[in-house]
């Protein structure tokens, strides 16, 4: 290959790369890569193509602004394109960045303005006489996709302007930045973790998210926050020379601007307040990624013009990726509180962004092999602001020969029962739940709740105390703990008549049914009704112990993973233990109701109308239990009819047809007549 060939192969490759990671990062809200990393691609592209001017292809990314407007929403073309910024990184090509703009006003004297860089999403606002009529994002620059709906969501942004001392403009259009506070991200990612819902890598990509939402009211519910970095068009003209006063011209109608706004007599002075911000940084309530400089006066800005696409009286100045090399010293399994392991690496100290991080998390066994992360590795690990470290990857050219393969451990490292993952579960997790002292806590609040062996007197504060004195170890503890009395009456503020109190209160829970008994428990997946159904269906915790996976795969409302976790929970050493305890300390209940002794077998039931006292599944199952067909509609052949409130055709058709009719309370009654309860 000729020389230029090979040039011209390379950029090539970059443009693809580029448009990859463009995709992902606009179009996906995937981000592929770090944003550093990105621009060091895009300079290197843009360096082949200074060199190389004959080569630059059409497609070069270096030519367009962004990624392409998503279908779902109505797109519109900017009157005034949203252009993009050009990126300084070192001191060097800041005083270059000026140099060019003196160069081009000679002795003329220039002051800059200094704004934060918001890392988030730049939207465009339209105001018509005073009332936002319309939220455009960015798009490709060009045209972008109208998000109003959503717009009008953020909470600090003006959806109608006024003003007492400045007339209100007949046409404004504002240019800023949408993002989410880093506090409201922290909390939303907490939350949706929480709910098995996804969570966000960045504030930015929450932010990216949420707008995009169809659906106003989940972008309601997110919090996000606009500011403003500039004015595309104001009729009347709103008469500020300067760039600085423009936007705090925009204040004045409620508009906010960033925590940190300045203006700069020198370059010098801008290199100042960057090494300033670069350190409050991690204190600032938004995530930024660097500075932009702005050539002050207005006038000045149209004399310099664009470049391209970008203006030459701009430029971004970008903070050094906060991220850095280490080792990877060990890797531990911690167990929570619901006994999940999750893997941390303890990592030689490093300071990533003025933090020294030495531990961090790895999520699970999968992230262990996608990054493929060994003891002794080489790994960048990288802070966004305040957000957690994270391993960014692992650099296969340090990987020294004696690295050590992480394994997902066989036994808890807590309590030493076996570690099971079923297929298609992305967590391990210890299966001593009675037993591990990491679910200790959870398992005893568990075990006490009011469906479960209600022993309402176990409040919190007395598991804290009795917790802090060693007296309970896992939950067959709380049937000894009248052997302390005395160890009781020291905790401060429990006296003779709370001890006493507590020890009734657990006497009076060791007459319970089999199905709170299993629900108590606390095994993975068994919940309220599925242990109903095993109680229904085992009759005995001997049959239950004893049940295969392929029998529990069959009983009504175990699903195939719940019948693993149930194996697992009844494998595990210790929980027999725990069990047998229990059962030893005078645990007991009646016989179930045979599986046999079906009284509604065969019969086809429905249930119509809304229910108060338990969801229509609930009601689904307890007829099933008791041998009931459950069917959606109504037939000659259908036995009775439950109705809850707001019955309606089907109602109508029970009655026309001469079929019975159950209210809600008559049916509990029937069910609690049969064994079901609630
Ligand atoms: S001014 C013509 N000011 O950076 C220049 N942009 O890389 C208009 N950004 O699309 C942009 N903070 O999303 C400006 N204080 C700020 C900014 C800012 C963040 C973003 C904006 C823009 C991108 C360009």
């Amino acid at each position: 290959m000729t020389q230029n060939s090979t040039i011209k192969a390379q950029m090539r490759q970059l443009i693809q790369i580029l448009a990859q990671h463009n995709h992902a990062y606009y179009v996906m809200d995937q981000p592929t890569i770090q944003d550093s990393e990105y621009d060091q691609l895009f300079h290197q592209l843009k360096a082949l193509e200074e060199q190389y001017p004959e080569e630059v292809h059409p497609d070069s990314p270096t030519r367009k602004v962004g990624g392409k407007a998503l279908s779902k929403f109505e797109t519109i073309t900017h009157v005034v394109p949203m252009l993009s910024l050009g990126n300084v990184f070192h001191q060097d090509d800041l005083f270059a960045f000026a140099r060019r703009a003196e160069e081009r006003l000679p002795n003329q004297n220039i002051q800059y303005d200094v704004e934060l860089k918001f890392d988030g999403l730049a939207i465009s606002l339209w105001y018509e006489h005073g009332i936002l009529v319309r939220g455009v994002t960015r798009g490709d620059g060009e045209t972008g996709e109208v998000i109003t709906e959503n717009v009008k969501t953020i909470r600090n942004l003006p959806k109608f302007l006024s003003s007492s001392q400045i007339p209100v403009p007949t046409l404004l259009e504002v240019r800023g930045e949408v993002l989410m506070p880093k506090a409201g991200f922290e909390k939303l990612n907490v939350e949706n973790a929480a709910k098995g819902e996804k969570t966000f890598a960045n504030p930015r990509n929450a932010a990216a998210g949420s707008l995009r939402q169809l659906d106003p009211a989940i972008a309601a519910s997110r919090p996000l926050a606009f500011y403003a970095y500039g004015i595309a068009q104001c009729e009347p003209h709103h008469k500020q020379t300067t760039m600085f006063d423009s936007l705090e011209w925009l204040t004045q109608f409620g508009f906010a601007v960033g925590e940190c706004h300045f203006v700069c007599d020198s370059i010098q002075d801008v290199q100042e307040k960057y090494e300033q911000i670069n350190l409050k940084r991690a204190k600032l309530s938004v995530e930024i990624d660097g500075i932009v400089i702005k050539v002050n006066d207005l006038k000045q800005q149209q004399q310099l013009g664009f470049l391209s696409r970008e203006p030459r009286w701009a430029t971004a100045y970008k903070f050094p990726a906060v991220a850095a090399l280490t080792t990877v010293e060990h890797i531990d399994w911690q167990v929570g509180r619901t006994g999940t392991l999750t893997p941390v690496a303890r990592l030689n100290p490093v300071a990533v962004g003025g933090v020294t991080v030495s531990n961090v998390t790895l999520h699970n066994i999968g992230e262990i092999h996608r990054l493929d992360v060994r003891i002794g590795d080489t790994v960048s690990v990288y802070r966004s602001g305040d957000v957690i470290p994270k391993v960014e990857k692992v650099w296969l050219e340090f990987r020294p020969e004696n690295t050590l393969d992480v394994h997902l451990p066989e036994t808890c490292p807590v309590c030493e029962s076996p570690v099971v993952m079923p297929e298609g579960e992305a967590l391990a997790r210890c299966s001593g739940g009675l037993y591990c002292a990491a679910q200790r806590i959870e398992a005893i609040r568990h075990f006490v709740s009011r469906k479960a062996l209600d022993i309402e007197g176990l409040g919190e504060r007395w598991v804290e105390s009795l917790l802090h004195l060693n007296l309970l170890k896992n939950v067959a503890d709380i049937y000894s703990l009248h052997q302390h009395r005395a160890q009781l009456l020291t905790i401060e503020k429990m006296g003779e008549k709370s001890v006493q109190n507590l020890f009734d209160a657990i006497e009076k829970s060791k007459k319970t049914t089999f199905a709170a008994f299993i629900y108590a428990l606390g095994i993975r997946g068994v919940g309220e009704t599925t242990a109903r159904m095993l109680a229904n269906n085992f009759q005995t915790l001997e049959a239950l112990k004893a049940a295969d996976l392929d029998t529990l795969k069959k009983t009504p409302d175990v699903g195939d993973i719940t019948a693993e976790w149930i194996v697992d929970f009844f494998q595990a050493e210790h929980n027999l233990e725990v069990i047998q305890r229990l059962v030893d300390a005078g645990i007991h209940w009646d016989a179930p109701l045979a599986p046999t002794r079906q009284p509604l077998n065969g019969e086809s039931w429905v249930i119509t109308g809304t229910l108060s006292q338990m969801g229509r599944d609930d009601a689904t199952h307890m007829l099933q239990a008791l041998g009931a067909r459950v069917s959606g509609s109504i037939s000659s052949k259908t036995k009775c009819l439950v109705a809850g409130e707001k019955a309606g055709s089907k109602l109508e058709k029970a009655e026309k047809l001469g079929i019975r009719v159950m209210n809600e309370t008559d049916f509990l009654s029937l069910m609690a007549e049969y064994g079901q309860l609630l």
